[in-house]
C-alpha cells in the first residue's frame, strides 16, 4: 500500500486540559512533520504524559483541536477512531508488560487484542522480527521479572512496534537507565525512525537522549511551550528556563 502524503502527521491547536480546576496544559499548539523525531522536554510534572495521552485520545482535553493524519479527532466515530489508533504506537513510561506472561505471550496478547486479524504464522513472524530488530530474540520466553531495566524498555518498544505503527509516542524511553543503556535506547529510536520511517514524539528530560534523537525540540514548562528549535538552537538560547536543561 502506498503511503499517503501529509504536510503534518499531527497538528495540535490551542489545547487546554485541567484536572479538578487545576490547569495542566494551557494553549498547547504544535505540529509533527512526517518522518520527524520531535522531542518534548520538560521537568517532572510539566504535563508531558498528559499531553501524550491527550494526543491519542486516552485523555479528553477541555478544549482544542487534534488533527492526526488529516483527520479531526473529535469528528471521528468509534470505528474510525479505532482504525486511527492502530496507526499510533505508545511506549509507556513503564513497559506496560503483563508480569504473568512471557515476552512472546505479551506481544501475542497485544496482537490478538488488536482488531486486525493475523494468521498464526504472521503473528509468530512479527513477534520474532521485532524482537530480533531490538536484540531481544534470546529473551523471547523470559518473564518480565527476568529482564534487566534496559531490556524492559526495549520490550516496551517491541510491544508498541509489533503493530507497525506510523506514529510512535515515547514517554521517557531512557529514564532510570545507566548512561550506556540509555545511549543504546537512543540509538534504537533512531534505527526505528530509519527502518520503519515512523514519525515520533519523544517526551524526556534526558538531554543525551534529546541530543541523540531529536530533529526538533519543544520545551514544556508548567503546561505551556516556552521555546522551540533544534538542540543547537536551544543550547544557545539565553532564557534561563531553557538553559536550566543544559546545565547540570
Ligand atoms: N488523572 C489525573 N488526575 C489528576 N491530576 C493528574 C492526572 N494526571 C496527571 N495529573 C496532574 O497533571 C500534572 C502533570 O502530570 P504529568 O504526568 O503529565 O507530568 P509529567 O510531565 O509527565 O511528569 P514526569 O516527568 O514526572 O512523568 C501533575 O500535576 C499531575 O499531578
Ligand atoms: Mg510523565
Amino acid at each position: 500500500m502506498e503511503r499517503e502524503i501529509f504536510t503534518s502527521i499531527i497538528r495540535v491547536e490551542h489545547l487546554y486540559k485541567s484536572f479538578n480546576g487545576e490547569p495542566v496544559l494551557q494553549d498547547i499548539s504544535f505540529t509533527l512533520a512526517p518522518g520527524e523525531n520531535l522531542i518534548i522536554l520538560g521537568k517532572s510534572g510539566a504535563g508531558k504524559s498528559v499531553l501524550l495521552k491527550c494526543i491519542t485520545g486516552l485523555l479528553e482535553p477541555d478544549s482544542g483541536k487534534r488533527v492526526l493524519f488529516n483527520q479531526l479527532l473529535d469528528e471521528l466515530d468509534e470505528d474510525s477512531l479505532n482504525v486511527l489508533k492502530k496507526r499510533i504506537g505508545f511506549v509507556f513510561q513503564g513497559s506496560a508488560l503483563y508480569d504473568s506472561m512471557s515476552l512472546r505471550e505479551n506481544l501475542m496478547f497485544h496482537l490478538n487484542r488488536s482488531s486486525i486479524r493475523f494468521t498464526a504464522r504472521d503473528k509468530d513472524a512479527r513477534v520474532e522480527e521485532i524482537l530480533d530488530k531490538l536484540g531481544l530474540l534470546n529473551a523471547i520466553d523470559k518473564m518480565p521479572a527476568e529482564l534487566s531495566g534496559g531490556m524492559r524498555k526495549r520490550a516496551g518498544l517491541a510491544r508498541a512496534l509489533v503493530l507497525r505503527p506510523e506514529i510512535i509516542l515515547y514517554d521517557e524511553p531512557t529514564t532510570g537507565l545507566d548512561p550506556a543503556t540509555s545511549r543504546e535506547i537512543s540509538e534504537l529510536i533512531l534505527r526505528i525512525q530509519r527502518i520503519y520511517q515512523t514519525s515520533s514524539v519523544i517526551v524526556t528530560h534526558d538531554m543525551s537522549c534529546a541530543r541523540a534523537t531529536s530533529n526538533r525540540m519543544l520545551i514544556l514548562e508548567k503546561g505551556s511551550f516556552i521555546a522551540e528549535g533544534t538542540y543547537a538552537n536551544l543550547r544557545d538560547n539565553p532564557v534561563k528556563a531553557v538553559q536550566d536543561f543544559f546545565i547540570n
